[in-house]
């Protein structure tokens, strides 16, 4: 099915498959579609019909309510075409930059999965053919019998590897959590698509880097802290991560944090007062909402500074709001992702 993409700044065309969402079709075609939680609920991916009809895979979407259907605009997450389609995109769309992962579907099968505190499990994908992706980009899954995709970040980074590593942290009554978490998992067959993402780190960006997650907002930033350690980044540039989660029984990794050098790191309890001593030296522990923690111990320390977010969508805003407000960092130096 031939789609033409009119955006503000040029046009594009590209074939999808039978079925296939538009926005996925276009990225793996090569084209910088707007999105970001390429999952029905953020609306970043509006475009409006010009001709054509598409079919909606989910009328109930919650990024619906940012679409005007009487004005013909649909969600390029969402919806597939049905015949050849002509659209309308309000922003600028470029070419993927050379040298950047092109997302495409593969089928993983699912390995050592682990509990990490009572509701937060931990699993790798293997995959017969290498997946690369950058640092801090995220895939989306989906299982057999759970309508859609879910999107979750790579907590692992290696050049060629076979292997994705996530982190999932239980959403009551969720479609996949409830099949992730409610029986034997290991061997089984997970469909995939991506790497997706833009809050990604490359270690010729040059710049100090902080990194604030909440809860299983932590995954990304892990795949940072290794490809940054493996790039030996903090021998020449400073590193923060803040850590946010309610209490100690619902932190994890952080044995795996306590090996990385050269990173301040500071785990934020916003339930319980932090202890004084611990069995990981190296992690500093503050009592607080992790934005709040962050904003004390980075003040007068913005300079020359990159940061990355990620975790439940209300830290991340918070968050975001410091970065703009206090640090007056740019958006361009500000990546994150919403858990949506
Ligand atoms: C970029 C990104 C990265 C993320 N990374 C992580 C991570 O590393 N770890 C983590 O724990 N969480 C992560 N999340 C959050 C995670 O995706 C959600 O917690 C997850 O979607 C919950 O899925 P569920 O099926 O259990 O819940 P449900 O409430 O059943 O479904 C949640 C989502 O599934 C999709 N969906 C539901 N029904 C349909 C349908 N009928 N058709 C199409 N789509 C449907 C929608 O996107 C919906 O918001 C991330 C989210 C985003 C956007
Ligand atoms: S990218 Fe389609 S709704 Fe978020």
């Amino acid at each position: 099915m031939r789609i033409q993409v009119n955006a503000r700044n040029r046009g594009y065309d590209f074939e999808a498959l039978p079925g296939e969402k538009v926005l996925y079709a276009g990225l793996r075609a090569g084209i910088d579609l707007p999105y970001e939680c390429a999952t029905g609920t953020c609306g970043t991916c509006k475009a409006t019909l010009m001709s054509g009809r598409v079919r909606d895979g989910w009328p109930e979407a919650p990024g619906k309510k940012f679409v005007k259907p009487a004005a013909n605009e649909f969600l390029m997450c969402q919806c597939a075409a049905e015949e050849a389609l002509t659209l309308e995109v309000s922003k600028f769309v470029y070419p993927v930059e050379t040298g950047a992962c092109v997302p495409q579907k593969a089928v993983g099968t699912l390995r050592k999965p682990r509990m990490l505190t009572h509701d937060v499990m931990g699993f790798a994908l293997e995959f017969e053919e290498p997946r690369e992706f950058d640092a801090g980009q995220f895939v989306l899954l989906a299982c057999e019998g759970i309508a859609g995709y879910r999107g979750y970040s790579m907590c692992n980074f290696a050049r060629g590897g076979r292997s994705l590593d996530f982190v999932v942290k239980r959403k009551p009554d969720g479609g996949f959590c409830d099949w992730l978490f409610g029986g034997k998992r290991d061997g089984a067959r997970v469909e995939t698509f991506g790497p997706l993402g833009k809050a990604t780190f490359d270690p010729a960006l040059g710049k100090n880097v902080l990194l604030i997650a909440g809860g299983s907002g932590i995954a990304g930033m892990m795949s940072i802290l290794v490809r940054a350690q493996e790039a030996r980044y903090f021998e020449r540039h400073r590193g923060w991560l803040f850590f946010g989660v309610r209490t100690l029984r619902d932190a994890f990794f952080l044995d795996e944090l306590s090996r990385f050098s050269n990173v301040d790191i500071t785990v934020a309890l916003s339930e319980e007062v932090a202890p004084a001593k611990t069995p990981w030296p190296k992690l500093r522990f503050e009592t607080g909402l992790v934005h709040e923690v962050a904003k004390r111990a980075m003040a007068g320390k913005y300079q020359d500074l990159r940061a990355y977010v990620a975790g439940p969508p209300p830290a991340v805003d918070a968050a975001i709001r410091v970065l703009l407000l206090e640090a007056k960092l740019t958006t361009d130096n500000i990546r994150y992702d919403k858990y949506t």
